[in-house]
């Protein structure tokens, strides 16, 4: 079985690449390591991968990909973006519609030639919004409220009507805040780890009561396996970690894992911030016969085990 993994050197992209080479599969990995954060880092995503005989890496912008990249392929998963929820304001907006709807876009496009499985989008928990009652369900109208929410939402809207007209297999999963090894240094576990070991302060947007409900990177690793093999279609659908917890008691537990005592500096409210996230998983149980299987202080924990094996060397 041959696949497609775009953003293959990302965080989320290179464990999912690692796990389909281990369950045998040939795996074509696109990512044109973009500097929206270290290529360098991106690069040690990649190392174990490129020894892996069954992988072939293509550094390419997916608006320049060709049908000769795709062929034979049965499942595109398509994990690249410019992420960030943050970071999406003002004039970076051009590059988050440029990756994340122009891009899918011409993918899907490219994919209606191919007699796919599956076709795979990492959708995000961000195009909820600010929902009034928890948890977030996919019935409920997405409201997203930051500019990196629309983008995300726009190409689930995309893969739907490729879906619909073109009978392109698509399923759109909603990862809630995903954590664990190699994590984006942008995020906010990352960040905590570097600012602890480093005796840095630790930057708190708000009061730190907003919620989470963070997700291992395993669990979303299998649940995007099992995604590929299901019969879901034309359909969105959540993948949450089922810890829901405020952010300073994560922040508490890592400090704590880590052996390490916070020095902490509270910061504005970021714009685009969603206060609360909480997964009803109801449907990826139904359809993925999927549940998480990793709490929140063993995924930390492992986590932490990365950090000081690969970041402090
Ligand atoms: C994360 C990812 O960054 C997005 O790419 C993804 O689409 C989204 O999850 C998702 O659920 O789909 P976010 O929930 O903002 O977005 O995750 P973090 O960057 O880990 O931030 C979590 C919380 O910590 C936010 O409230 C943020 O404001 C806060 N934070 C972050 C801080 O207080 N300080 C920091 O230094 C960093």
């Amino acid at each position: 079985m041959k696949c497609v993994v775009t953003g293959c050197a990302g965080f989320i992209g290179s464990h999912l690449a690692e796990r389909l080479l281990q369950e045998g599969w040939k795996v074509v990995g696109v990512d044109s390591l973009t500097p929206y954060y270290s290529p360098e880092l991106k690069r040690r995503n990649l190392a174990s991968l490129e020894r892996h005989e069954s992988f072939e890496f293509i550094k390419r912008d997916i608006l320049e990909l060709s049908m000769r990249e795709l062929r034979g392929a049965e499942v595109v998963f398509h994990e690249a973006a410019q992420p960030g929820v943050r970071a999406s304001w003002g004039e970076s907006f051009a590059e988050y519609t440029r990756a994340n709807v122009l891009a899918t876009q011409r993918l899907l496009e490219m994919c209606r030639e191919l007699e796919l499985q599956k076709f795979v989008y990492a959708s995000s928990s961000s195009v909820y919004g600010d929902v009034s009652t928890l948890p977030m369900h996919e019935a409920l109208l997405p409201k997203p409220v930051s500019p990196y929410g629309v983008t995300k939402l726009a190409a689930e809207h995309l893969c739907y009507l490729y879906w619909k007209n073109y009978g392109v297999p698509t399923v759109s999963l909603r990862y809630f805040t995903v954590y664990g090894p190699r994590q984006r240094p942008d995020m906010a576990f990352h960040r905590f780890a570097r600012a602890l070991y480093s005796g840095e302060e630790i930057q708190i947007y708000g009061d730190g009561r907003q919620t989470r409900d963070f997700t291992f990177i395993r669990d979303v690793v299998s649940a995007t396996l099992r995604s590929a093999e299901s019969e879901a279609e034309g359909e969105a659908i959540n993948i949450g970690g089922g810890s829901r917890v405020e952010l300073i008691q994560a922040l508490e537990l890592l400090a704590e894992l880590s052996g390490k005592t916070p020095r902490i500096k509270r910061l504005e409210r970021q714009h685009g911030d969603v206060r609360d996230t909480l997964a009803d998983i109801t449907r990826a149980r139904r359809i993925l016969n999927w549940k998480p299987e990793v709490r929140l202080e063993e995924g930390l924990r492992e986590f932490v085990e990365w950090y000081e094996r690969e970041m402090l060397t």
